[in-house]
């Protein structure tokens, strides 16, 4: 009996994982967009700074929104803080179940850096750690004052952060270590600054003193960080499962790529909620469709090694296929095998994704995958652990071309 604890526990994190975070993004949707339609009108209630009329679930909704506290405290307080913490804790007990237990799978590529699993977890957690540090003490500085020179060293620094790991983890682990950093500074903003600074305004208020508006002002700013920064997040996390972004050789200008995409989406939906019209909605989709479309064309434009298998698939004429046939056959059962196999003799319990490369119709079955996986980009085997070169990746390539054709 085979249990296989890793997918179970890694299925039921990455459950309750999506989960979590939905209902922090939700959340954080619904007061981003409540936020934007506060209307303000005379006659409101002292330290009302407006009020807002929604219409769900067959009521009438009416908001209104203290700036920064009402004179006393209510006696029901609903917080919303635990969504945020709960995405973060599953978000990295999973990351701990695929890339720390099994990080020469995942996490260490060889190729790049022949790092141990404690040097590579080490340096996953400090890189989380680190994102924190740099990016709070960022919004202490006077760059605060410039939202738009902050937003500009941010994507510096994620791209640069992007390159960086490219040195250092494998291609899959990079575009997932950008995701995880992003999110931990967003979590990061709830549990270190936004709910402190709203705790002091509680007790203020409890003690019947005036709260300082700054503690409101400082939080709003960190909010609206994550607000612009949730759409590359959630980019960065799905993109596990297509190697063309982060197995791309150049996969940072990917992630140069994703940011503004993510935000410029955001904004068309901040900007709706405030109630621009006309020009002020028009440009968001085009830019953003416009930045996609480059996106594709760049990714599909590969540097120089990648055009190789189409080229060896010229030069490889019919009477050589047999041969091609036996050879790539024992190339895949090598490089490929241990994992993809109805009896995987290594790393993992049963062929991952149901992947299985036994007999050669079984290969052909799952050639344009293999494609994907092993020629265009270097997405398998996970970290090169099994070693396949550069002329095995050609050769595979060629043959996929005559079983499939372009
Ligand atoms: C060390 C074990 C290992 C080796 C060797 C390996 N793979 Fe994989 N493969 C995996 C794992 C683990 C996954 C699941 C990755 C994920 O969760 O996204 C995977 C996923 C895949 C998938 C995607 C399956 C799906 O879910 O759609 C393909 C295709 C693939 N591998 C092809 C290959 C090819 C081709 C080779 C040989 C060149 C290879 N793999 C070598 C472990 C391996």
């Amino acid at each position: 009996m085979d249990l296989q604890i890793t997918d179970w526990l890694s299925l039921t994190l990455r459950w309750a994982h999506i989960i979590a975070g939905v209902g922090w993004i939700g959340a954080s949707f619904y007061f981003m967009a409540l936020d934007f339609s506060l209307r303000h009108r005379s006659g409101l209630p002292h330290g009302v700074k407006g009020e807002s009329w929604l219409v769900h679930g067959g009521g009438f909704y009416h908001v209104q929104k203290y700036m920064v506290a009402p004179e006393e405290m209510p006696k029901d307080l609903k917080w919303f803080q635990w969504e945020s913490y709960a995405t973060w804790l599953t978000g990295f007990a999973l990351m701990s179940v695929v890339y720390y237990w099994q990080a020469d799978i995942y996490l260490i590529d060889r190729s790049v850096l022949a790092l141990s699993k404690l040097q590579a977890v080490g340096i996953s957690v400090g890189v989380l750690v680190a994102s924190w540090l740099i990016y709070d003490a960022l919004c202490k500085s006077p760059l605060k004052e410039n939202q738009t020179a902050m937003f500009a060293v941010l994507f510096v620094l994620i791209v640069g952060a992007a390159f960086g790991l490219g040195e250092i983890f494998s291609a899959r682990a990079v575009f997932l270590h950008i995701g995880a950093m992003i999110g931990t500074i967003m979590t990061g903003n709830v549990f270190f600054v936004i709910i402190p600074n709203q705790k002091i305004v509680v007790a203020d208020l409890k003690e019947r003193k005036i709260p300082n508006p700054e503690f409101g002002k400082i939080a709003k700013l960190r909010s609206t960080h994550n607000n612009y920064l949730t759409l590359p997040v959630l980019f960065m996390m799905i993109s596990n499962h297509y190697p063309m972004t982060f197995g791309h050789p150049m996969n940072w200008i990917v992630v140069a790529l994703i940011l503004p995409i993510g935000a410029v989406v955001r904004h068309y939906f901040n900007a709706h909620d405030s109630g621009v019209h006309g020009a002020g909605l028009r440009w968001q989709w085009p830019t953003a469709s416009l930045l996609l479309l480059i996106l594709m064309a760049f990714v599909a434009w590969r540097p120089a090694a990648n055009e190789t298998p189409a080229q060896a698939a010229a030069t490889t004429n019919d009477q050589q296929v047999p041969d091609l046939n036996d050879q790539v056959f024992a190339i895949v059962q090598q490089r490929c095998g241990v994992c993809h196999s109805a009896n995987p003799t290594d790393f993992v319990g049963a062929a991952p994704g149901g992947v299985e490369y036994d007999t050669l119709d079984l290969m052909k079955q799952h050639a344009p995958q293999m494609r994907v996986q092993a020629v265009i980009s270097q997405a398998m085997p996970p970290g090169n652990l099994t070693e396949m070169t550069e002329e095995e990746r050609t050769l595979l390539g060629a043959w996929i071309e005559n079983e499939v054709g372009e």
